[in-house]
């Protein structure tokens, strides 16, 4: 028996270990690989700050000053990262969310601050959403009622986008779920002059607790939760329809959030989409793996670059994520 050769043994018999066997095997095989270029560094900056703060729920992230805004987006430069994705955080916020199209509002001022410093050398983005700017917490403002006014968000919306245009954006990233949201930042954007500013739209995205290290990040005053407007976990072909909607109102790349726990959705979105996918690895993806790793439960740098890997294979064509300057720089210097 022992003689015989193992292709003769069974029917069938093969060998996929072959193409495992040495690290130059693999690396020659291997299907998904990640680039700096599809790296989006989120940042936050907070407005009346003196100094960066560290939040304890993301170890590693903090609020931004002005100034280390700046440092950080010129390291994240260095390393070759695709964009960078702002969130601000202002001092003073009301019904309205007024700050959010306010020139002086501490986004727009980053926005402006860091188009003078890195030029048009990295892409800029920033979050087009009320909750960092109303006093509720809310992705929109509120009706008599006190539930979220869809119509009277758009409006919303759509001055918010021309500020940020003006600032010197490139791309507006709205993820606040509203119906018609794209359209409605398209039109203001194009009647405003600015035809060139991306719409990169949050198609899906999913009312999740792990948005949770989030709300520490942007101060959240958010009391009850978006589940009238962000997408029921349960779903999976809803998210087709909101992507097929945001194409048609003119989505220039569509993105799924969260990341890891809708793999399934990502795969099918990249099945369907004619425009560019992305993933948002999200707070909670992001303290799940650091406070795993600090506990000694998990390797963190293979973790990290498994987590990212899984993006790309599920079909992202990038991902937004905190680790993208150091995941960066460790894929510039390992060769595999
Ligand atoms: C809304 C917004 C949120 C995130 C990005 N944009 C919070 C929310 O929808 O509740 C979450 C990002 C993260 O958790 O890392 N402005």
């Amino acid at each position: 028996m022992s003689s015989v050769p193992a292709y003769q043994l069974a029917h069938g018999t093969v060998r996929p270990r072959r193409l495992r066997r040495t690290p130059a095997v693999r690396r020659m095989v291997r299907e998904t690989r990640l680039h700096p270029a599809e790296l989006v560094l989120p940042l936050f900056v907070k407005e009346g700050l003196r100094e960066p703060a560290p939040l304890t729920s993301m170890p590693g992230v903090v609020q931004h000053t002005l100034d280390s805004l700046a440092e950080a987006a010129r390291e994240a430069a260095e390393a070759g990262v695709g964009g960078l994705m702002l969130f601000g955080i202002p001092e003073v916020r009301d019904e309205t969310g007024s700050q959010a199209d306010d020139p002086d509002g501490i986004l727009n001022r980053a926005i402006a601050r860091l188009r003078e410093e890195v030029g048009e050398d990295t892409v800029i983005m920033a979050d087009l959403c009320l909750d960092e700017f109303t006093s509720h917490g809310h992705c929109g403002v509120l009706d008599a009622t006190g539930a979220v006014d869809n119509d009277a968000t758009l409006d919303r919306y759509a001055a918010m986008a021309v500020a940020q245009a003006e600032a010197g954006v490139d791309v507006v990233g709205p993820s606040g779920m509203m119906d018609g949201q794209i359209a409605a930042i398209r039109h203001a954007l194009d009647s405003a002059g600015h035809t060139d500013v991306i719409v990169l739209a949050y198609s899906a995205k999913y009312s999740s607790a792990f948005y949770g290290p989030f709300r520490e990040a942007v101060d959240s005053q958010l009391s009850g939760d978006r589940r009238t407007y962000q997408q029921d976990p349960g779903n999976g072909r809803e998210a087709l329809r909101e992507l097929e909607l945001d194409l048609a109102e003119g989505a220039d790349i569509v993105m799924i959030k969260p990341g890891m726990p809708y793999l399934d959705v990502l795969a099918e979105a990249a099945a369907v989409s004619s425009v560019p996918v992305w993933a948002y690895q999200i707070s909670g993806e992001y303290a799940m793996i650091e406070f795993a790793a600090a506990a000694g439960a998990i390797d963190r740098k293979p973790a990290i670059l498994e987590s990212l890997t899984a993006f790309k294979r599920a079909g992202a064509d990038s991902v937004l994520t905190y680790w993208a300057v150091e995941a960066a720089n460790w894929i510039r210097e390992d060769r595999s």
